[in-house]
């Protein structure tokens, strides 16, 4: 074999350097560059070649594209990094870390690690927000605009916090009336209720009541998006033929467009409102401002509705009967105003479910600047794409997360061992490009538990077949059934 290699490598690179090619051998040539030369260079340059991981992702990025067309990348890094480490190489120029460490590098030195280009399918008609500014500045500018309206102070303070206790007894009436309750639907409806409110109040939706606003809730929180996001961003050119053959459901559509364009027109917002401050800059053109929010409903339906959704399914199982009767005591002994972000137990619950759930857990890629970089002991040139994926951050360690897979509220209550759990907690990512709507979230999770277990129990329904895993879309999971349907038990007074 490896004399017809060398006695046709040989015969091609004499072709080569003879002025006259024999047409006879083309083939022979790409055969050889393809299946032997390339895989060499690769094999001995590769970028990430000194990492730890598997040898074929020396070659090629297939291996992680296929895994993300299947929906399995995430579990795919997972193992990787069970079975190698801390550090592994995903391709060849890909790599994923699973220390606290790595994201203080990556995400919070202010090193200068770049968003990668994969973001800019997240563009909303067209125009670049929050979430896709790659740019620094850009990012910096925009961010400037209205950081501030969604500080811990500023939602607590302001009347967001009446409007999201309002849609939780509106959730709690809705689910309590019914013998089988489809919370995956009805947290969805709250998300955007809440969501909606910060940004238009008062014309946020009303979707748990139902009509159109509930149609919205049906285009966003049921498409089947991730095989074409995977090819839009990898090969663009196959997703045409893709298209051809597959109808996949894309996430939005024209209700939630002409819902944004409507009410970001209508002028006299609240002035707690995303849209109220947007239309202080006028220069940035009323398109921009409509995607800046578009933008932020995208980000802040699945995203909280899927959390509480596990949550609340999680609770519901006779083995936690102890944990929901310790959180609905805990609830019962504070008033619906009152200050529910001291709770210890309630917060507990809510980072246990955000550690085992919280929806982004996939990477969130970054490319190493320019001179490249030192992560975990290892030196990555320039543009190399780096990562962190929650789902193993908050599970790798055991020493910080002891029995990884299980939920236990009460860790977060343990003196020993914290500051590392909180290193490792990335539910909402970290540094600069940290999540802007975490205490807007946070504040929703905490009204809606208030309001469910201070007067009910809830169980799974005798109806509920459908099944609960993690199940992957392009950066994020949710239920894999997209249904969770509960039976609420009023608690004796
Ligand atoms: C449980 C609820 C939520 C979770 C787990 C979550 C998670 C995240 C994560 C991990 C990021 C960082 C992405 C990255 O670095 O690549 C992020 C960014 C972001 N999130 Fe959230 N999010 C939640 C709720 C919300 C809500 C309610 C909003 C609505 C305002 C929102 C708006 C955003 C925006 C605009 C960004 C981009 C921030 C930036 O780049 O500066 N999120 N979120």
């Amino acid at each position: 074999m490896l004399t017809i290699i060398l006695s046709s490598s040989q015969k091609v690179m004499q072709a080569w350097v003879s002025p006259t090619l024999s047409p006879s051998m083309l083939p022979a040539a790409v055969i050889l560059l393809a299946f032997v030369i390339w895989p060499i260079y690769r094999l001995a340059f590769s970028p990430t070649r000194k990492l730890p991981g598997p040898w074929y992702t020396k070659l090629a990025s297939f291996f992680m594209q296929y895994h993300a067309f299947k929906g399995t990348k995430r579990l795919w890094i997972h193992n990787l990094h069970l079975k190698y480490g801390n550090v592994v190489r995903l391709a060849p120029h890909e790599a994923s870390f699973a220390s606290a460490a790595a994201v203080a590098e990556i995400y919070t030195s202010g090193g200068g690690y770049a968003k990668t280009d994969l973001y800019s399918l997240f563009k909303q008609e067209g125009h670049t927000n929050l979430f896709t500014a790659l740019d620094k500045k850009d990012h910096n500018e925009k961010k400037r605009r209205f950081a501030d309206l969604y500080s811990n102070t500023s939602i607590l303070g302001s009347c967001v916090l009446d409007s999201i206790r309002d849609r939780a007894e509106t959730f709690t009436s809705a689910c309590s009336e019914i013998a089988s309750a489809d919370i995956y639907l009805y947290l969805h409806c709250y998300a955007l209720d809440c969501v909606t409110a910060a940004l238009f109040h008062p014309y946020g939706t009303q979707s748990i009541e139902g009509g159109s606003d509930k149609e919205m809730v049906r285009c966003l929180s049921y498409h089947d998006s991730r095989r074409a996001m995977v090819l839009q961003h990898y090969h663009p050119w196959i997703l045409y033929f893709y298209n051809m053959f597959f109808r996949d459901v894309s996430k939005g559509g024209p209700l939630i467009h002409n819902y944004a364009w409507t009410s970001m027109r209508k002028g006299n917002h609240s002035d707690f409102t995303l849209a109220a401050r947007l239309l202080e800059y006028p220069k940035i053109g009323l398109s921009n401002m409509v995607a800046e929010c578009l933008d932020h409903i995208g980000a802040g339906i699945d995203t909280t509705g899927d959390t509480l959704c596990f949550l609340m399914w999680e609770l519901s199982q006779p083995y936690n009967m102890k944990r929901m009767e310790r959180l609905s005591k805990e609830l019962r002994t504070t008033k619906a105003d009152g200050r529910l972000e001291n709770l210890p137990y309630l917060s507990a619950v809510i980072q246990e479910a955000l550690r085992l759930w919280a929806p982004g857990t996939l990477p969130l890629p970054r490319y190493v600047p320019n001179g490249g970089r030192v992560i975990d002991g290892y030196f990555l040139q320039a543009k190399v794409i780096v990562s962190c994926q929650s789902y193993t951050l908050h599970r790798f360690d055991s020493t910080a997360f002891e029995d990884p897979d299980t939920f236990l509220p009460e860790r977060w209550l343990e003196d020993e061992g914290s500051t590392e759990r909180q290193r490792l907690f990335f539910a909402f990512g970290s540094g600069a490009r940290t999540c802007i709507g975490k205490y807007l979230a946070l504040a929703e999770m905490r009204a809606l538990l208030y309001s469910v277990y201070s007067q009910f129990r809830t169980r799974p329904a005798d109806d509920m077949h459908a099944s609960m895993k993690l199940s992957d879309q392009f950066i994020t999971s949710r239920p894999e059934g997209m249904c969770c349907k509960l039976a609420f038990e009023r608690l004796d007074s």
